[in-house]
């Protein structure tokens, strides 16, 4: 099933106006009424909330809930990331990847997935709030962060991010490396290649065509 079920639109509606996530069963639920599982080929079992936030030229960033739909030019990014209501030692490095299930569209998604991210050597670095430490990377990205960009026509793509536990030498993998297409990416097969494990958390966003597009 690729189609986004009307209910998942009805309920990034309905909760636009809230911020971020602040309940794993909410953010599993989320996942699974869009379908992100069985389409990315993923076990989502989240045990660390993991929160996305878009900066914005003007005004306080946008933050993310899972399976909210955002405007295109809301999402230049780069985006941050960060964990909640978890205490994760400085020493913890994480993995993010952040892929496009629905290129060139949802009903035939012939190019995904789209690789928009992946970068290593995550840490927290500061706690922002009693309850948020941010996730500041140590090293440059292997794949820098790309906009969001659905075709024309296109109905809202799935944009997911993931949260892995790093596994030792992750540094020196040659899987993938800046040069290496984005399309026709497959995260749970680069995840088991690399030893990732399974995402210890996620979220993800929907995004339409610009609407001058
Ligand atoms: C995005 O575009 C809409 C109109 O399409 C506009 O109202 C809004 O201000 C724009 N936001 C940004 C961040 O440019
Ligand atoms: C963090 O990532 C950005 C984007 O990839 C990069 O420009 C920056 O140099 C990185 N930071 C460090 C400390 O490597
Ligand atoms: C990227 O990987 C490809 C294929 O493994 C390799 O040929 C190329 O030299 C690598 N590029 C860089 C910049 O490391
Ligand atoms: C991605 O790889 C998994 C195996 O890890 C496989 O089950 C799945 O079909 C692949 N997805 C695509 C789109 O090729």
């Amino acid at each position: 099933m690729r189609f986004l079920s009307l209910s998942t639109l009805l309920l990034s509606l309905v909760t636009l106006a809230s911020s971020q996530d602040t309940s794993l069963a909410a953010v599993r639920r989320a996942f699974n009424t869009a379908n992100i599982p069985a389409d990315a080929a993923i076990t989502f079992d989240p045990s660390i909330l993991f929160e996305l936030a878009f900066p914005q030229t003007s005004g306080p960033p946008v933050e993310v809930h899972a399976g909210i739909q955002l405007p295109r030019n809301a999402t230049a990014g780069p985006p941050t990331f960060s964990v909640r209501d978890t205490v994760v030692s400085p020493r913890q490095s994480f993995v993010v990847a952040a892929v496009d299930l629905d290129a060139p569209t949802p009903q035939n998604p012939t190019s995904a997935q789209i690789r928009h991210f992946l970068g290593g050597d995550f840490h927290p670095r500061a706690a922002v709030t009693l309850r948020t430490q941010t996730l500041a990377n140590a090293t440059a990205a292997i794949s820098e962060f790309r906009q969001p960009t659905p075709p024309a026509g296109s109905d809202p793509h799935r944009y997911v991010f993931l949260l892995f536990n790093q596994p030792r030498g992750f540094g020196r993998q040659t899987l993938v490396n800046s040069t290496t297409p984005i399309q026709n990416f497959n995260i749970s097969q680069f995840a088991s290649e690399i030893g990732l494990g399974n995402p210890i958390g996620g979220t993800f966003i929907l995004v339409g065509p610009d609407p001058t597009a």
